[in-house]
């Protein structure tokens, strides 16, 4: 089956990337080998994208935006580019590498998530998520380490169903 999407001649597509049913890629926008991006979301211009990131479906990454690799972005997540839109002057979010951003986060215009940063499902990101801690809420504060997110994860995926 022909999978229907939009991606512009533009763009820059690295090796086995996949792009989903009614995704939209913008001009100018790099994306590294081995990227997913789900059905839905929207890429626009000048946006970077590092290898082995999973965009979920319906996430929104507007232009300037900067991601690392291997990062996660949960599904209906929204990165933001102007915090007093329409405002002719715009500042990108960057997600830097090893990040796990949740569903429907939302991140405020010119906010970095640092290395291995986790942001909860839902949250309201307003100020920058210091490398290797998890933050929640509205707005969102630091709730503990990465180190404890990957112990539960271990204990979760070791549990039985
Ligand atoms: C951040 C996260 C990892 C926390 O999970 P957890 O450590 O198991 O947290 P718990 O469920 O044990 O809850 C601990 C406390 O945090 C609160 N909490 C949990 N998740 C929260 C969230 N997303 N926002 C606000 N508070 C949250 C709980 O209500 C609880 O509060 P309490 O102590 O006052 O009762 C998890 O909620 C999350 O967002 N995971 C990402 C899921 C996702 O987006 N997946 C995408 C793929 S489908």
């Amino acid at each position: 089956m022909k999978v229907m999407n939009f991606v512009s001649p533009e763009a820059k597509i690295g090796k086995n990337v996949k792009i989903w049913h009614f995704a939209y890629v913008g001009s100018n926008t790099t994306i590294g080998d081995n990227v997913k991006i789900g059905s839905l979301a929207h890429v626009d211009y000048n946006v970077q994208i590092g290898s082995g990131t999973m965009i979920e479906g319906g996430v929104y990454i507007p232009p300037l935006s900067r991601i690392g690799k291997n990062v996660f972005i949960g599904p209906a997540a929204v990165l933001t580019n102007d915090p007093y839109p329409p405002s002719k002057k715009m500042i990108g979010v960057t997600i830097e590498d090893g990040a796990v951003i949740g569903a429907r986060a939302v991140i405020k215009a010119g906010v970095t998530v640092g290395k291995r940063g986790v942001v909860a499902m839902g949250a309201v990101v307003t100020k920058d998520v210091p490398a290797g801690k998890v933050v929640m809420g509205v707005p969102a504060r630091v709730a503990y380490t990465r180190k404890e997110f990957d112990a539960k994860m271990k204990v979760w995926e070791n549990s039985r169903p």
